[in-house]
């Protein structure tokens, strides 16, 4: 049997689509250069010199092939548009109840976190059957984030966040590559996507081992605690709490119930608090002042690293939705009781992971 595969196995909901269009595009192609290559052949012969033809080109006029020369190709090109586009959107857009990955890119390596705290590098355990959103932002130059078998691809730009998503359906171990040259050691920035039964996934993320072939993973690199709570604790070590949590909201705009929403800016702006928006306002607070509040937040650039900013976020986000107890809420909110609906599945899957958090007290 030949092992040499022409194309990478088709693994995630998208995969199929995006081939289905391609293959129609390379059709189109193919049979529009044979048109073309016969046409040239055919008349190159019959119109050789020396060959008995007429030659008298009369001007001549049809209507009827005007109509089909515009009317062929328009049809051709408008499939091709809303196919493509139809395949676009649901490529760039997560579904709501996507589970969040976070990634960061430097040279040359890919670094993965869950939400429940779990770290990878050059790996990345994801189950069959659920979307998964990967946030990602690099450390230093332009990487691009590549599933070849998932048909997904996103650029990973210094100083912001990007993202993309895909759905496994069918477990297995697939290639991660950088797409994009990124210096020396660029080919060598890969690594692999361990799709795996939910049962197994459950089991990897509590110990680090669920089979799938996975031999190198070790879900337990970390601290073993969520994101949010890392985050929650860098927000109190750095003394956010004491102007973002405070009882009067004079001072610094409140932050629960803040992802996702309407803020609206000194300058007359409005804008959505989506991740791009917190992470400037902790590196550059500045940059987006909010209406009624002065510019007196101190400036995080090159105070905190990409991480650490990450797990702030998965904080902040945690905040954001009006869960059923946040209402009497401590300041120090802790992270169960302000969980969003995004957190509070990551917390229930973690619930039943007793040794994930068990591990969390020893830090
Ligand atoms: Cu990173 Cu190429």
């Amino acid at each position: 049997m030949w092992d040499f595969p022409l194309f990478p196995e088709q693994a995630s909901t998208v995969a199929g689509r995006v081939d289905s269009l391609y293959f129609f595009l390379v059709t189109i192609t193919i049979v529009f250069s044979l048109l073309i290559a016969f046409a040239i052949a055919f008349f190159a012969i019959k119109y050789r010199r020396g060959n008995n033809v007429d030659r008298s080109n009369p001007l001549s006029e049809s209507k009827t092939m005007e109509a089909v020369w515009i009317g062929v190709p328009l049809v051709i090109v408008m499939i091709i548009f809303f196919w493509g586009t139809n395949v676009y959107f649901t490529i760039v857009r997560a579904p709501k109840q996507a589970e969040d990955v976070y990634a960061t890119g430097k040279q040359w390596m890919w670094k993965f976190q869950h939400i429940g705290g779990q770290r990878e590098i050059n790996e990345l355990h994801v189950p069959v059957g659920k979307p998964i959103r990967v946030i990602m932002t690099s450390e230093d130059v332009i990487h691009s984030l590549y599933f070849p078998s998932f048909r997904v691809k996103q650029d990973v730009l210094p100083g912001r966040y990007t993202q993309l998503w895909f759905e496994p359906n069918k477990p297995g171990t697939y290639h991660i590559f950088c797409a994009e040259y990124c210096g020396l050691q660029h080919s060598g920035m890969i690594g692999r996507v361990v799709v795996m039964d939910p049962v197994s996934y459950q089991r990897w993320l509590s110990t680090g081992k669920g089979g799938g072939g996975s031999t190198t993973g070790d879900a337990g690199t970390g601290s073993g605690e969520s994101m949010a709570s890392a985050g929650e604790k860098i927000f109190q070590q750095q003394g956010c709490a004491s102007c973002h949590m405070a009882d009067d909201a004079t001072r610094a705009p409140q932050l629960k119930g803040l992802f996702g929403t309407q803020v609206a800016l000194k300058n007359g702006e409005t804008i959505t608090a989506d991740e791009q928006y917190i992470r400037e306002s902790i590196l550059r607070s500045g940059a987006k002042i909010v209406e009624g509040y002065e510019p007196v937040m101190p400036v995080y650039q090159g105070r905190i690293s990409e991480e650490d900013l990450m797990q702030l976020l998965v904080y902040v986000k945690s905040l954001a939705a009006p869960a059923k107890n946040q209402s009497g809420g401590t300041q120090s909110a802790t992270v169960p009781g302000t969980a969003t609906g995004e957190q509070a599945r990551g917390t229930a899957q973690h619930a039943d992971v007793p040794a994930a958090n068990a591990k969390s007290g020893s830090k």
